[in-house]
């Protein structure tokens, strides 16, 4: 009878630590749909850090609208080749946002360090249906 109980308690163990080995396995398995969401929420965002845009080249639909944000210590512009959209200066921690409506290819560079270059490319929104 004792030994019973000591292989029902060693097999209790066992099977509890399964459960802890699933249960890491899915904490894994939750992990790449967490990442996709930051990515879908990064996805309207370019950073401006170390004289850079990131990313250098963005792609959205239209009607969306794009927030810039610098995160560097200096202060950096955001100013369309093309003059469809200008911010004012931003210093350390400052947003500019700009709605794209049309599709096209939009060329922008920092005003304060020429140098600095970015392209946001709007797709048409549509996807087949009507409008909503
Ligand atoms: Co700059």
């Amino acid at each position: 009878m004792r030994i019973t109980l000591v292989r029902a308690a060693l097999l209790a163990a066992k099977v509890g630590l399964i459960l802890n080995a699933l249960n890491a396995l899915n904490a894994l398995n939750a992990r790449p749909a967490a990442a996709a969401e930051t990515a879908a929420a990064a996805g309207t965002t370019v950073k401006i850090d170390n004289f850079t845009f990131t990313p250098q080249s963005l792609t959205v639909k239209a009607g969306t609208t794009v927030t810039w944000i610098n995160e560097d210590d200096i202060p950096h512009t955001v100013v369309a080749t093309e003059t469809a959209f200008k911010s004012k200066v931003l210093d350390t921690d400052d947003k500019y946002t700009f709605t794209f409506t049309a599709a096209g290819t939009f060329q922008y560079f920092c005003s304060l360090h020429p140098h600095m270059t970015g392209t946001i490319v709007v797709v048409p929104a549509g996807g087949g249906g009507a409008a909503p």
